[in-house]
């Protein structure tokens, strides 16, 4: 039996050529700075996003921890949608990591705009209000059915945030399945945001790492923040020269996954069973079941299909680089077996 695992995209395995880019690496001690394989990663993925720095840590959810707790003070506020990922699943990290409050909007499928984001930004001192001083945006919205924010809908958000002194950090645990789906250009962004966290563990599939982008003062901040989280790595190097690799050859490829996504989701309205399907965008595709979507889950695990559940009647299925044509055609024909 064929097996297809849509779990996640951070399922997937190092291709040869990622392996051989890992084994021939040069590497010496990042906390001395002397890890070349990482500088280097952290200049390319900097340049390419036009931002000044680049600090490469274990996940993506240290990247963003770290951001927040450079953009904020204790008793500030940031303002996030409530589908957002530093609120939700990042373990309470905003209020243990930084002591700051969280002021959670409603978007549009976790897309926000500043016409929502500019009545819930505090009152300066008034000493009954946290200060807010940051906003976080996603892109692609997890959540949200990886729908994403093109640049153009990013930047009165961004002139917002500067004409109230806030700062504006994104969370892009996906950015590059949103830049393959909207041609927005990389370099742009750095002209929107004071940080940038940039996964490599998921779409791009290295096995682990995540870049924090910003400019130089704020990663000098930033190195020291992660040091005390028990960031700071020896010879990381071997998984910087994944993200190297990745970066050059597995970004164009992510609209190959966008295509699976979108079968998946055609074959899927074509089912007596499923009563609803968010319009998929890039590679992950949420939809609706009329009875318990753990039972569907069971179904398709028999088949040898891994999907989860995200509600009691919603199903992910995630499309990723070790998902190959043949096992798309595999899943679309148990589907219309169901
Ligand atoms: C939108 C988003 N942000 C951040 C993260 C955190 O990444 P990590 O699992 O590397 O901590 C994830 C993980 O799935 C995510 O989906």
């Amino acid at each position: 039996m064929m097996t297809v695992d849509l779990r996640s995209d951070t399922v997937t395995k190092p291709t040869p050529g990622m392996l051989e880019a890992m084994w021939s690496a040069k590497v010496g001690d990042d906390v001395y700075g002397e890890d070349e394989t990482v500088n280097e990663l952290e200049a390319k993925a900097a340049a390419m996003f036009g931002m000044e720095a680049g600090l490469f840590c274990p996940s993506g959810t240290m990247t963003n921890q770290i951001a927040i707790k450079c953009f904020t003070q204790p008793l500030d506020e940031l303002i996030a949608d409530q589908t957002a990922h530093v609120y939700r699943y990042e373990g309470g990290g905003i209020a243990f990591n930084s002591a700051v409050s969280t002021r959670l909007l409603n978007g549009e499928r976790g897309i926000l705009t500043a016409e929502m984001i500019e009545p819930e930004i505090n009152a300066r001192g008034n000493i009954h209000y946290p200060n807010t001083s940051l906003v976080v945006l996603e892109n692609t919205v997890n959540k949200g059915g990886g729908k994403c924010y093109t640049l153009e809908q990013i930047a009165p958000i961004a002139e917002l945030c500067q004409r109230h002194s806030l700062k504006l950090h994104l969370d892009g645990a996906r950015v590059f399945n949103a830049l393959v789906r909207t041609g927005d250009k990389t370099v742009d962004y750095g002209k929107y945001f004071d940080g940038i966290s940039v996964c490599l563990s998921k779409g791009l599939g290295t096995p682990v790492g995540s870049v924090l982008l910003a400019d130089k003062e704020t990663i000098t901040y930033a190195r020291r923040i992660r040091k005390v989280l028990g960031g700071g790595w020896r010879q990381a190097g071997f998984l910087a020269a994944a993200g190297i690799y990745a970066l050059d050859h597995h970004v164009e490829r992510l609209n190959i996954d966008h295509q699976h996504a979108q079968i998946m989701a055609d074959e899927l309205s074509k089912c007596s069973w499923v009563t609803d399907i968010v319009p998929v965008e890039t590679n992950l595709v949420l939809f609706d079941t009329e009875g318990p979507a753990d039972a569907i889950v069971a179904k398709l695990a028999e088949k040898g299909i891994k999907a989860g559940c995200t509600d009691a009647k919603r199903i992910r299925f995630v499309t990723h680089l070790d998902v190959r044509p043949e096992q798309v055609e595999y899943v679309v024909g148990v589907l219309k077996s169901l």
